[in-house]
């Protein structure tokens, strides 16, 4: 079983790879840690239990970052993507919710890693602002996680490079200093970048059959995703959603679905290209060594079978 610490933002397609994560038989979710992107982290750590209750989850949900880690750096928050609740007007809770876990994100991390070493994957799909607390906290995580997996960036594969400038990423943008500051660190790291998660649509018919068979859940899900798909079908002209961070989950569970591309990744932190990541990968026989050659090799997903990843949620 593959321990899981889930860092994220919730946001509709956080909703669904929350949900992947819950039911698949090969992870063991530990934990949720929440941080700003999608909507303010009080509405998502506000979401991320009501997401637990929905699935049946009874494990720690730990609010953290409220901020980018520079303060100068004010947070926007995409309503016109994931409605103003972060949900697609689908956050309703009935009864009360729980207090959240006493700790801050980044002390839950480093307290659990520390308490395993070797067993714990992070998987973190909003900005990355508690990865990089959780690193200035206690460097020394970086030998004692088992892999980080992250969704965010891109890399220009078919075209895609970014959803929020022509160059920068959603999730990277909302934090560029503290995305720099987790690729560069010496741990295991994947990034699985709109390259992919671009290639993954779950389409009209799949979530309508979704609704039919899944369930409290599938409804839910069909209901959220309502203003997620006419947001994409009027800016890319698809009919259906993409699976950003789900794509990441199927990373975890499935990692021979996608292709690997190696190199050290650095994030544009100022300027006109600020957000845009950049991979300096070698091409076949050539091993140029240039600036960057003694930061950390981390892998770029830069191919996947997208059938396999909707297939794994469709069985979820
Ligand atoms: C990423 O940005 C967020 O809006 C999504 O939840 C996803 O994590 C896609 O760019
Ligand atoms: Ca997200």
């Amino acid at each position: 079983l593959q321990q899981v610490i889930f860092d994220t933002d919730p946001g509709i397609d956080d909703a669904m790879a929350l949900y992947l994560l819950a039911r698949h038989p090969a992870i063991r979710l530990r934990a949720v840690t929440t941080v700003f992107g999608n909507a303010s982290v009080a509405t998502t750590t506000r979401n991320a239990q009501l997401l637990c209750r929905l699935y049946g989850l009874q494990i720690p949900v730990a609010a953290g970052a409220a901020m980018p880690l520079l303060a100068s750096r004010e947070p926007e928050f995409p309503a016109h993507v994931h409605g103003e609740d972060g949900l697609g007007g689908q956050a309703q809770a009935d009864g009360g919710l729980p207090a959240p876990d006493p700790r801050p994100a980044h002390e839950l991390i480093c307290e659990m890693v520390n308490a395993q070493p070797g067993a714990i994957t992070l998987i973190a799909v909003g900005p990355m602002t508690n990865l990089a607390r959780a690193l200035r906290h206690d460097p020394g995580i970086v030998d004692k996680v088992r892999q980080v997996i992250v969704m965010g960036g891109a890399f220009g594969m078919n075209g895609h490079f970014g959803n929020v400038t022509p160059v920068a990423e959603a999730n990277i943008i909302s934090d560029p200093e503290a995305a720099d500051q987790v690729f560069t660190a010496r741990w295991p790291l994947v990034i699985v970048g709109l390259d992919v998660t671009q290639q993954v649509v779950m389409d009209e018919r799949y979530l309508a059959a979704l609704q039919g068979r899944g369930g409290q859940v599938g409804d839910f899900i069909w209901r959220a995703t309502r203003h997620y798909q006419d947001f994409y079908s009027e800016r890319d002209g698809i009919a259906g959603v993409y699976a950003h961070d789900a794509s990441a989950i199927a990373y975890a569970i499935e990692p021979g679905a996608f292709t690997l591309r190696a190199g050290p990744v650095r994030v544009v932190c100022e300027g006109l290209a600020r957000g845009q990541t950049i991979q300096d990968f070698k091409d076949m026989g050539h091993h140029a060594r240039t600036a960057w050659s003694d930061q950390p090799v981390q892998q770029a997903c830069i191919g996947v079978h997208a059938e396999r990843v909707l297939a794994l949620f469709d069985q979820a």
